[in-house]
């Protein structure tokens, strides 16, 4: 007889517990598909969910949850810790002057364009010291948990010179460390061209030879900002390539103002995900969302830039892998919420709030190869949150709400 692992935290007595069905990525009809056990209670051993179901039922099942340490569920439900799957967290400084000028009429791009911008933060994050930027990284990790997030990809891409990156990267292992937030880092080498090059393709070039062996132990994926005044297909080609090479799965910023290929180099390079999208047509969508590409939404982003909205829908119904993300970072997103992203996902994307909680969860787990992360079901890890409400889509629907009681990282209360 197999032995059952000792229950080492009980959840009991819930309103509800709420999750993604099934396994893997949910597209096409099971997009938005959640298994909803009313009342609940949930058994935890160690790092990992032993079994949801009904009160009555897990007691008779796991009779050791008797005697261990519980959390009282009544008036609450549980959803899976979220997963933030887009983020750049690794900055020193802040735009908030940039701000006020975009709130008199300045564009991203103009700014952008005239050396400020993403620019401005890699002065500010070559200045400071690796201590410095570790701090930034758990304090901005922080401020996600905060938000629910239990698990989080992380970028570089402040340094664009061989110190500041490794330093970024190191910066975002150690932060991980220290932090209740699972970190998935990501190498975004190529997210502009930097003051000291006159060409992406030099640049590109020094990246590959002077920076990619030394940040591929340190990263999971890599990442190029494909667009008008940064990187053109054939430099984003070259870089991400190579990166293949070394092992990292690749990632794009992509059609976030302009459409110029990015959709086919993905496919053709077989991409984990295409980010952005808020300037893709009706061909680029349709092409996504047959492939086993995953769209990353970003609508924080477009919030914050006031950018016409992504094809949401058009991606939902013709079979995408969809997700959504903050895309947190200094300049575009100052915005670490996923139930504010969830939230706008529902009022500007069409989502449902079911496909909302989907795309923050089983299918983000999927964009970062967190396969055990994202839902309430036996042999996921641990990480649960308990919302203030007796009705699961408070989180979405409650407007920067996020009122959570409990919550719940690898079979720990924090
Ligand atoms: O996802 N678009 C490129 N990268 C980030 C913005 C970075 C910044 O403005 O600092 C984004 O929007
Ligand atoms: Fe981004």
């Amino acid at each position: 007889m197999t032995q059952v692992p000792e229950v080492t935290l009980l959840i009991h007595d819930l309103a509800a517990a709420v999750t993604p069905e099934g396994s893997g990525p949910l597209r096409g009809r099971e997009f938005g598909a959640l298994h909803i056990c009313s009342p609940a209670s949930i058994a935890i051993a160690e790092d990992r969910i032993l079994a949801v179901g009904l009160p009555e039922e897990i007691m008779r099942r796991i009779p050791s949850g008797r005697d261990c340490e519980s959390v009282d569920g009544r008036g609450k439900v549980a959803l899976p810790g979220l997963i933030d799957c887009h983020t750049h967290p690794a900055f020193l400084g802040d735009r908030a002057e940039e701000f006020e000028l975009r709130s008199s009429g300045a564009t991203y791009e103009e700014i952008h364009g005239s050396g400020g911008g993403i620019r401005s933060t890699v002065a500010g994050t070559r200045t400071g010291s690796e201590d410095a930027l570790r701090s930034a990284v758990e304090r901005h990790l922080a401020w996600m948990l905060e938000h629910g997030t239990t698990t989080a990809e992380a970028k570089s891409g402040y340094g664009l010179d061989r110190e500041t990156e490794l330093k970024s990267l190191r910066a975002i292992r150690d932060a991980g460390k220290h932090s209740s937030v699972d970190v998935y880092p990501t190498f975004l080498g190529a997210h502009t061209v930097p003051p000291e090059f006159d060409s992406a393709s030099e640049y590109v070039e020094f990246v590959i030879r002077e920076v990619l062996p030394e940040a591929e132990p340190l990263a999971r994926f890599a990442d190029v900002f494909l667009e008008r005044g940064s990187f053109e297909v054939p430099e984003a080609r070259r870089y991400l390539e190579a990166c293949q090479e070394y092992g990292l799965a690749s990632r794009l910023h992509a059609d976030q103002f302009t459409e110029r290929g990015a959709i086919p180099l993905a496919l053709e390079l077989g991409a984990r995900s295409v980010d952005h999208l808020e300037a893709t047509g009706e061909q680029g969508a349709g092409l996504l969302a047959k492939s086993d590409v995953a769209a990353v939404l970003l609508p924080a982003c477009g919030l914050f830039l006031d950018l016409p909205l992504p094809p949401a829908r058009l991606l939902a119904d013709e079979g995408a892998i969809l997700a959504l993300a903050t895309d947190f970072n200094p300049g575009s997103s100052f915005c670490e919420s996923l139930p504010l992203v969830m939230n706008l996902a529902c009022t500007r994307l069409g989502l449902s709030p079911a496909e909302a909680l989907c795309a923050c969860t089983a299918n983000a787990a999927h964009v970062l190869g967190a396969e055990d992360a994202g839902r309430l079901a036996p042999g996921y890890r641990a990480d649960v949150l308990l919302l203030e409400a007796t009705d699961w889509r408070y989180i979405a629907y409650h407007l920067g709400g996020d009122r959570f009681a409990t919550k719940i990282k690898s079979g720990q209360v924090l």
